[in-house]
């Protein structure tokens, strides 16, 4: 009911391990998302999250395992190769660029997509000028995606919290994914900053992208996922529906006398 079937899943994990030094962050972990859905990764502190991201995004090796996006292996192949198969990140923590404007930090992360790069876009010939207004176009597109086309000229230093955390996600749009994979989206938002994040990934959604959305906001995860996967210590401890796993027990005692902002 939760996880796709073999073949089915747009990404797909098979025992999927990786070590720091003796211990494993991330324990023979096996799950698929489906094409189309919001499935959330939660857990408790250090329970792997941002690892199984990292695996995923190939920021980082697997020690074991295999990763399977669109049906094809990918987890020996480079990050910036996934990002050209169709998969786009965000970080846990900004990387945003102060002195940019919103546009200019949606365009430096859309040189994926440019065969001349963003730096060469810089330099005037006849395609890198094409190109790089394509990227304008569609960094404008990826800022109304996520309601700051009004904010394209404005500094990111000048940017609200909640404004600079939906620039992150407008930069990993413009690559124009076919699978989010968003690392606590909500931290740090106030409530109505919150329901503006849900809303926006509900409609990114929407329009078919697949999401996996990492985060503690359990406001966020419960009002937009389909599907969640819980993890401790590295393993998967439940999954399922966010109705099915809230009355897990296995997941009521993961998360007992933690201060997790639930
Ligand atoms: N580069 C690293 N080197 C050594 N240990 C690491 C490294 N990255 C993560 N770990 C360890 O792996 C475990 C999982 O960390 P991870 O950051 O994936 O957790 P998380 O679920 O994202 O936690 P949080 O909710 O706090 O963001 C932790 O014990 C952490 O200390
Ligand atoms: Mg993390």
């Amino acid at each position: 009911m939760n996880a796709a079937a073999p073949g089915e899943a747009l990404l797909e994990a098979r025992g999927l391990t990786r070590m720091f030094a003796g211990l494993a962050a991330v324990q023979e972990l096996s799950f698929g998302v489906a094409p189309g859905a919001i499935k959330a990764v939660i857990g408790p502190n250090g329970a792997g999250k941002t690892t199984l991201l990292n695996l995923l995004s190939g920021f980082i090796e697997p020690s074991a395992g295999e990763i399977r996006f669109g049906g094809a292996r990918i987890d020996a192949i480079p990050a910036h190769a996934r990002v050209g198969r169709g998969m786009a990140r965000t970080f846990q923590n900004l990387q945003v660029f102060g002195r940019m404007t919103a546009l200019e930090n949606v365009m430096v992360g859309r040189h994926v997509r440019s065969r001349a790069g963003y730096f060469a876009g810089l330099l005037s010939t006849p395609a890198s000028r094409r190109e790089t207004e394509a990227a304008r176009a569609a960094a404008l597109a990826a800022l109304a995606r996520v309601g700051l086309e009004r904010r394209a000229h404005t500094e990111a230093t000048d940017l609200s919290f909640g404004e600079l955390k939906l620039l992150e996600l407008a930069r990993a749009l413009a690559s124009e994914p076919r699978l989010l994979l968003l690392d606590e989206p909500a931290a740090g938002l106030a409530l109505a900053e919150t329901d503006r994040m849900a809303g926006v990934i509900r409609e990114i959604n929407a329009r078919g992208v697949t999401v996996v959305l990492v985060e503690h906001n359990m406001r966020l995860v419960m009002s937009i996922s389909h599907d969640i996967l819980v993890l401790n210590f590295g393993r998967r401890i439940a999954e399922g529906s966010p109705e099915a796993v809230q009355a897990e027990p296995a997941v009521i005692e993961a998360y007992l006398g933690r201060d997790d902002d639930a």
